[in-house]
């Protein structure tokens, strides 16, 4: 099964970019414990980022067929991004948001996710381990549903 894992504006920079919010952890170390967590839970995971909306409603379109599940973290799109939302409705595929920092205890502006209502779980203020919770959801979510196909 495979699930692709998506990072939005500014998450290139994670490890360099407020450490104190959100941990020390480079991307590329993330993308590698999430291809590692995948192999544990059975997926295979690709990686994406970008810093353009468009690209990511682009990779999401193209995860349509080729992918079983996806985990986002759409930065700071998740706030005002309706364009995001109706690809990930558009794509009807199970989409995970996670957010490394808990939104709803930050700033204000922060504190509502315009994505979430399209999404099928969002987890928020765990970080690098939020990532790990959204792969176990969607293979337990796939499990269940081909359980369901046999009986
Ligand atoms: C974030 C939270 C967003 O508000 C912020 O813009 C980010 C990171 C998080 O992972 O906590 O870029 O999505």
């Amino acid at each position: 099964m495979r699930i692709l894992v998506i990072n939005g504006p500014n998450l290139n920079l994670l490890g360099v970019r407020r450490p104190e919010v959100y941990g020390t952890t480079t991307l590329a170390e993330l993308e590698e414990l999430c291809r590692a967590w995948g192999e544990g839970l059975g997926l295979e995971v690709e990686t994406f980022q970008s810093n353009h909306e468009g690209e990511i409603i682009d990779h999401l379109h193209g995860a349509l067929g080729s992918a079983a599940g996806v985990v986002l973290n759409p930065g700071a799109l998740a706030h005002y991004s309706y364009a995001l939302h109706d690809a990930i409705e558009a794509v009807s595929l199970p989409v995970v948001e996670v957010h490394l920092s808990d939104i709803s205890r930050r700033e204000e502006w922060r504190a509502r996710s315009v994505v979430s209502p399209a999404c099928v779980a969002s987890i928020r203020g765990h970080g690098v381990e939020g990532y790990h919770q959204a792969l176990e959801f969607l293979a337990g979510r796939a499990g269940a549903s081909s359980r369901g196909e046999r009986e």
